[in-house]
């Protein structure tokens, strides 16, 4: 045999352990842990105090939507503090929530001034320190989300089990953003899963609840990144449960180049991987749980995995170096065919963008972005 055709067979194996390994991971987690009952003492009559924090940046334009849409909750409003924390904006959003704030008197509305844009994480713990003390739950919502209604008082029940640390919800898109569904159904189902069987690695920010005493006694990371997942994860390694359900939605739209948007969001992925459970050991707050064979699992897919793929291209690349065969020629048409495929194209891209958060901490950490 020739080394190009076993440079090919070599890349179509590696490929193959690319797309298997989330195949199998996906279908083990709906067969084993998906259908099974919550195992929580959850309870709908639980009713404890909440902060939501809105952390913003020049959200001029969707912050009344914002707003309107949380006066609509059938959340008791005594019990609901909504706090803006806003970091200097250069847009009208000071003056728009102000009065917002005159012409809805139910509302318990606080305006937060961070004297200078730090990005989103400062500005979170920024707020969390001048939150209504009596707060039993911090729920964390970006401006541009949208919650399907009833979002609030949904959450509520799960943290009435006390293993419960943090809360998250399903996500869908406001709009159609291309290459995204399948990956976020196939995501979506995954994490309900890992969620059932003790906890999922990744939360978004777009809505993230966190029971306030937890936070207060073992504190946050404040690594670049960990503004939502590696909450989420840090908990999980400290023994309590992070969550996501899967009767909250909540919706977000795409804004600024989905291009850049989505390689961010994946460095903060992959910055909460590398970081969060060294950073659970140094706080001393780790504890082995079932939590941590999903956290294996899942550095695999989002920090192994996407090498895999690199590393077949890579392979795929040499052989048809070596000369052209039928072979490895085949083989590599089809990998580009099939991009013709939507669930196929999501997968590709998310690799993709992976790769590139990965590679971006090279280039910059910064905290803040621009739309
Ligand atoms: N106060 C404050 N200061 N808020 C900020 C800042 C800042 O410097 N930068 C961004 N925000 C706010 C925005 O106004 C918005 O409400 C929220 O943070 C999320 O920002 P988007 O611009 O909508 O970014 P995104 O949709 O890509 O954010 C997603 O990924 C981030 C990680 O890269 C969400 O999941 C975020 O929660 C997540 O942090
Ligand atoms: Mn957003």
């Amino acid at each position: 045999m020739s080394i190009g055709t076993e440079l090919t067979i070599l890349a179509v194996v590696v490929a193959c352990v690319h797309f298997s390994v989330p195949i199998l991971y996906y279908e083990y987690a709906k067969a084993k842990w998906l259908k099974r009952p919550w195992t929580l003492a959850s309870d709908a009559a639980y009713a404890p105090r909440i902060s939501l924090i809105i952390p913003t940046y020049n959200e001029a334009s969707l912050i009344v939507g914002k707003l309107d849409s949380i006066f609509d909750e059938d959340y008791d409003r005594n019990l609901l503090e909504v706090v803006i924390v806003d970091s200097a904006s250069v847009d009208k959003t000071a003056q728009i929530v102000e009065s917002w704030t005159a012409a809805h008197p139910e509302m318990r509305l606080k305006f937060i001034d961070e004297p200078s844009r730090r990005g989103k994480l400062s500005a979170m713990l920024y707020a969390f320190d001048r939150i209504d003390p009596s707060s039993e739950i911090i729920l964390v919502s970006d401006a541009d989300s949208r919650f399907e209604r009833g979002a609030i008082r949904k959450t509520t029940k799960y943290f009435a089990d006390p293993s419960v640390g943090a809360v998250t919800a399903s996500l869908g898109y406001l709009g159609v953003v291309p290459n995204e569904a399948v990956y976020r159904e196939y995501y979506n189902i995954i994490r309900v899963a890992e969620s059932k069987r003790h906890s999922t690695p990744i939360h978004s920010g777009v809505f993230q609840a966190i029971r306030v005493s937890v936070i207060r006694k073992i504190g946050v990371p404040t690594f670049p990144g960990s503004d939502d997942s590696a909450i989420a994860s840090y908990l999980a390694f400290a023994g309590f449960r992070s969550i996501q359900v899967e009767d909250i939605l909540v919706r977000e739209p795409m804004r600024g180049s989905q291009f850049l948007t989505k390689v961010r969001r994946a460095q903060h992925v992959v910055l909460n991987f590398l970081l969060t459970k060294e950073y659970a050991k140094k706080k001393r707050v780790y504890v082995k749980t079932e939590f941590e064979p999903i956290w294996g699992c899942e550095f695999w897919l989002n920090i192994v995995n996407p090498w895999i793929l690199v590393l077949a291209v890579f392979l795929l690349a040499l052989s048809i170096l070596e000369g052209l065969r039928v072979f490895s020629v085949s083989v590599a048409l089809i990998g580009l065919l099939a991009l013709g495929l939507k669930a196929y194209r999501s997968w590709i891209s998310q690799q993709l963008y992976l790769i590139l958060g990965c590679i971006r901490n090279f280039i910059t950490r910064s905290e803040t972005w621009s739309r």
